[in-house]
């Protein structure tokens, strides 16, 4: 039998991040916008998305492969399109070669995923009603983290919304201390 899960490479944010994110919806919910709000467990920066994946043993296999060093990121302005909202991701050139990285590892292996240019955000709220157009400009203190590991994540739908499963993980390697 095959099983196919539905899998993308992620960073998890930490506590910080994701508060700053809640407020940033709670602006949003206060104003009455509705759609799907991104529940906080669930926010996170998307490295690389395979889409149904019918073997995931292998995408385990390649997390060996993939080596990196403890590296910060600033997670910033608020964005949107027609279709949601995110925060930005500021340029990093570890972040990019990172999920460079996981992508050359899964086109050497032949795994299928989404070849769209790497564009790091996170998404805080999916298929916003008509209201959100109201909001013109929101102001947010960037804030920053340390990026010490990545996940490799399955993603199924639950009742109400998307719940995330971490398969696996890599943590970064430190730099061993010169004598
Ligand atoms: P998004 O937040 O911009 O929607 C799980 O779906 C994660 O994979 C989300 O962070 C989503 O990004 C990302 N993703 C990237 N490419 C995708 C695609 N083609 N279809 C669905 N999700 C995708």
């Amino acid at each position: 039998m095959v099983i196919s899960m539905r899998l993308f490479f992620a960073i998890q944010l930490n506590e910080e991040v994701k508060q700053q994110i809640e407020e940033i919806k709670a602006v949003f919910r206060r104003r009455n916008i509705y759609g799907n709000y991104v529940p906080k467990e669930n926010l996170h920066i998307t490295l690389a998305f395979l889409g149904e994946n019918g073997a995931p043993d292998r995408v385990m296999e390649l997390l060996e492969g993939i080596v990196f060093q403890p590296f910060e990121i600033s997670v910033g302005g608020v964005r949107c399109s027609d279709k949601a909202w995110w925060v930005d991701v500021a340029d990093s050139p570890e972040l990019e070669s990172l999920a460079g990285q996981i992508r050359h590892a899964l086109a050497d292996a032949g795994i299928p995923f989404d070849k769209k240019k790497f564009n790091p955000h996170v998404t805080f709220l999916r298929k916003p009603d008509d209201s959100a157009g109201r909001i013109k400009q929101i102001n947010v203190e960037p804030v920053s983290m340390v990026v010490s590991c990545f996940v490799l994540m399955q993603s199924t739908q639950g009742k109400h919304n998307m719940i995330y499963t971490e398969l696996g993980f890599v943590e970064a390697t430190q730099n061993e201390e010169r004598t």
